[in-house]
């Protein structure tokens, strides 16, 4: 099975696909997640696509795609987080899928109106270690106390300062909304309604997908 989780910034994407990939037993692969540990590694790649993310733009397609290609084809199930974002990027998908003899199963959109995601990225601390995150609301949040990392330290992402959600808000609605369309004329495309709590949320998806 493959599932694309498509949605804004802050939707909840990275919160829903840690229990959906071990539920399901997918493969989760989140360009972003990558792309973060890639900059942590000092890796060509990293600094090359830290000069994106750090401003809240995307990274450039032929960059993306070469990166998930390559992952693509090591894997069996794949729960697709952050990716596609660009029309080409849902082509060059579609194209790779096809030489795998694959196909997309489920593309589950992630709605939640934009004053409720501002307040998720402005609140969100995140893990250098690991993909957890938690909120600045929360009595003391350590990565260290919630699972099996050894992270004390949380820290705000660069692009969840209010100049950059901004400008991935903008991108978002230029680049990647039309990719709603994309899907929905595919008839793969079902709505989540994110706005809810994090369970209620999963259990919408449960409802999908049920194997
Ligand atoms: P990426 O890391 O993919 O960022 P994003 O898509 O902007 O998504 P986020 O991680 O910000 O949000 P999310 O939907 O995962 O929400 P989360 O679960 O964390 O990409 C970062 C950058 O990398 C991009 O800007 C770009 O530069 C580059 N990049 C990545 N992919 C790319 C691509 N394909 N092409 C080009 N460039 C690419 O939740 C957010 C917060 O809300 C958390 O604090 C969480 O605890 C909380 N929360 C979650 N669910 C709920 C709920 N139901 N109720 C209340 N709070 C909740």
């Amino acid at each position: 099975m493959n599932i694309i989780l498509l949605g804004p910034p802050g939707s909840g994407k990275g919160t829903q696909s840690s229990h959906l990939a071990k539920k399901y037993s997918l493969n989760h692969l989140s360009t972003g997640d990558v792309l973060r540990s890639e900059i942590v590694s000092g890796s060509k790649l990293g600094k090359e696509a830290s000069k994106y993310m750090n401003e809240g733009n995307l990274v450039p397609d032929e960059v993306i795609i070469g990166m998930v290609s390559q992952k693509l084809s090591a894997i069996d199930s794949v729960l697709l987080d952050g990716f596609p974002r660009t029309l080409n990027q849902a082509k060059a998908l579609d194209n790779e899928l096809s030489n795998l003899s694959k196909t997309i199963n489920h593309v589950l959109y992630f709605n939640v109106p934009s004053e409720e995601l501002i307040q998720r990225l402005s609140q969100r601390l995140s893990c250098r270690n690991c993909p957890n995150t938690f909120t600045k609301s929360e009595n003391n949040p350590s990565c260290k106390s919630d699972s099996s990392c050894e992270e004390q330290e949380l820290y705000q992402r660069e692009d969840d300062k209010p100049e950059a959600i901004s400008i991935r808000m903008k991108n978002y609605t230029d680049l990647t909304e039309p990719l709603l369309n994309f899907y929905k004329e595919k008839n793969l495309m079902t709505n989540i309604d994110a706005n809810k709590s994090i369970a209620e949320v999963s259990e919408q998806i449960d409802k999908i997908i049920h194997i």
